[in-house]
C-alpha cells in the first residue's frame, strides 16, 4: 500500500510599508517581481495609503500596485484623502481599510486570501488611537476579529497602522500566539526590532516606507522645514531621490500559523 503525503512547506509573505507617490509605485513595479523570486514569496501585502501623490489612494494607483504582483492593499489614516477611494471601498475585495471604523463605514477590514496549492490566509488591518484620529477600540475589535478569522485559518497577518510604539507592542503582545505576524505601519521609519514573540507571532514596530528617502518621510525636505520654521501651511511635494522598498518577509508554519523566521527588507531601486 502506498500513502501519498502532501509536502508541508512554510508559507512566505512579503509585507511592504507605506507606498509613497509615483516613486513608491515605481519601486513596487520594479522590485516586487524580483523579491518574489528571490525569497520564494507566496503572497504580497502592501500598505497603499500614500500611493496617490503621497496622500491617499485611487482605483488607478491601486491597479498599478496590483499589476506589479501585490495581492492585498491595506491602508490607514490617509484613507479618505482622495475621493475616488470610495470606488475601492465599495468594489475591491483586495483593498482593506482599518477594521475599527464605526459600523456602517464602507469597505472591509479583513480578508481571506486563497492561494493555489497553499492553505488560505487572512490579512487584518487595524488603526491605533494614540496621537491619531479616534476610532473604535482596536484591542477589543482586533481580538474578536482574530477569533473569527481563526475559525477559517491560523495564518493571519495584521497591519497595525499606528503612531505610538507602546500601543503597537501592546496590541501585538495581546495577539501573540493567535496571529502569525503583526507589522506596524504609519511612521514611515523602519524600526530594527524584528523578532518572534514566545508564542510564535512575528513582530516589527514599523515596516518603514516605500518611496524617496532623500526626504522627510517621503516629502521634499525644504517645505517641511519651512513649515516648522514658520508654522504656516506649505505644499508638500513628493521627493525624488534614493528610492527604497521597505518591509519584511515572514515565513510561517502552515499547520500551526506560527512564524518561523522574520527578516526586514530595505531594497534600493537602482539609479535612484
Ligand atoms: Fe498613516
Ligand atoms: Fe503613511
Amino acid at each position: 500500500m502506498s500513502l501519498l503525503f502532501r509536502t508541508v512547506c512554510p508559507v512566505k509573505l512579503l509585507f511592504i510599508g507605506d507606498i509613497v507617490g509615483e516613486p513608491g509605485r515605481r519601486a513596487v513595479k520594479q522590485l516586487v517581481p524580483q523579491l518574489r523570486q528571490q525569497h520564494g514569496v507566496d503572497a504580497v501585502i502592501a500598505n497603499g495609503e500614500n500611493s496617490a501623490g503621497g496622500s491617499g489612494i485611487t482605483p488607478k494607483t491601486a491597479e498599478e500596485i496590483f499589476s506589479a504582483g501585490v495581492d492585498i492593499i491595506t491602508s490607514g489614516d490617509h484613507l479618505w484623502d482622495q475621493k475616488e477611494v470610495i470606488g475601492l471601498l465599495e468594489n475591491e475585495k483586495r483593498f482593506l481599510r482599518p477594521l475599527n471604523y464605526p459600523p456602517g463605514t464602507p469597505g472591509r477590514g479583513s480578508v481571506i486570501v486563497e492561494l493555489s496549492g497553499k492553505p488560505p490566509f487572512a490579512v487584518l488591518n487595524l488603526q491605533g488611537r494614540t496621537f491619531m484620529p479616534v476610532l473604535e477600540n482596536p484591542f477589543l475589535l482586533g481580538r474578536s476579529e482574530v477569533e473569527r478569522l481563526r475559525q477559517i485559518t491560523k495564518i493571519i497577518l495584521v497591519d497595525l497602522h499606528a503612531e505610538a510604539t507602546s500601543e503597537k507592542i501592546s496590541l501585538a503582545r495581546m495577539l501573540d500566539g493567535l496571529v502569525s505576524a503583526v507589522v506596524g505601519t504609519h511612521t514611515h521609519v523602519q524600526t530594527a526590532d524584528e523578532q518572534i514573540f514566545p508564542c510564535g507571532t512575528a513582530y516589527l514596530t514599523d515596516a518603514g516606507f516605500t518611496g524617496p528617502h532623500e526626504s522627510v518621510l517621503g516629502r521634499e525636505i525644504e517645505a517641511v522645514i519651512k513649515r516648522f520654521l514658520t508654522s504656516q501651511p506649505q505644499r508638500f511635494e513628493v521627493a525624488k531621490g534614493r528610492i527604497l522598498l521597505q518591509g519584511l518577509v515572514v515565513e510561517i508554519d502552515e499547520s500551526t500559523g506560527a512564524a518561523k523566521n522574520v527578516m526586514r527588507i530595505s531594497e534600493r531601486l537602482a539609479d535612484s
